[in-house]
């Protein structure tokens, strides 16, 4: 797999904080039918910051600024969302130390220690109907397709792709489930019917990210 360099990791930060400030209110939407209708809005307290004074932070590592990332978030964002995409950010944050590049097997750590660390802060398994439902399945799916001997060819981009639809997929597949966490599981049985906010802003933020990527690569 083809080595991502800061500006790779920049391209994705700053694809992932505009498209939360973009779909912030159908997020909420989204949340709004089991749950508070909150979500959207406290995301993009976070991620608005990112977008505005991502040319501030300190880029001299992977780390410092996933970190960076962390503690904004932390601040800013209310709710369950808050510690949870914070503690995601630190733990990535964490993994990612002081590289400044990063090999296919070293961003599949570093997601996979953020999944680690949002399960420690939250509480939350897989089937709970969360964004943990999409994200998983999201990140077998990049880790198997980095693995592929053509990964590199196409810098990536299929096997983002590739776990961009499966996210898209998984999130419609929470339909059916019964909210097990965060304030759509006050609402018992009626959560059961419709999709859950988190896992389907993964599905949209992780398509948006490999469009940009495609862009950047091809
Ligand atoms: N314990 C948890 N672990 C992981 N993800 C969670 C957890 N609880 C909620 N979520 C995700 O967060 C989304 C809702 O985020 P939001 O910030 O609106 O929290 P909430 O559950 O409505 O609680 P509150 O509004 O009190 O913060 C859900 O759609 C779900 O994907
Ligand atoms: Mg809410």
């Amino acid at each position: 797999m083809a080595v991502s360099a800061l500006d790779d990791v920049d391209l994705v930060l700053k694809t992932m904080a505009q498209t939360i400030v973009d779909n912030a209110v159908y997020f909420a939407e989204l949340d709004g039918v089991v749950g508070d209708g909150d979500f959207g809005y406290s995301l993009r307290n976070g991620f608005e910051v990112v977008v505005s004074d991502y040319d501030t932070f300190d880029r001299s590592s992977v780390g410092t600024l996933l970190k960076k990332v962390g503690f904004v978030l932390s601040g800013k964002v209310g709710g369950v969302s808050g510690p949870i995409w914070g503690t995601a950010f630190l733990r990535a944050a964490a993994a990612a130390g002081d590289r400044t590049e990063l090999s296919g097997e070293e961003v599949i750590a570093i997601l996979r220690a953020a999944v680690i660390g949002i399960m420690a802060r939250g509480g939350a398994s897989l089937g709970d109907k969360t964004l943990l439902d999409a994200l998983v399945p999201a990140i077998d799916t990049l880790e198997a397709g980095l693995a592929r001997p053509d990964a590199a060819q196409d810098h990536g981009a299929a096997a983002l792709q590739a776990a961009a639809d499966v996210a898209v997929k998984a999130a419609e597949d929470t339909k059916p489930m019964l909210a097990k966490r965060g304030r759509a599981a006050y609402t018992g049985e009626r959560s059961i019917g419709s999709v859950d906010a988190g896992a389907t802003a993964i599905g949209v933020i992780l398509q948006s990210v490999s469009s940009a990527w495609r862009e950047k690569h091809s």
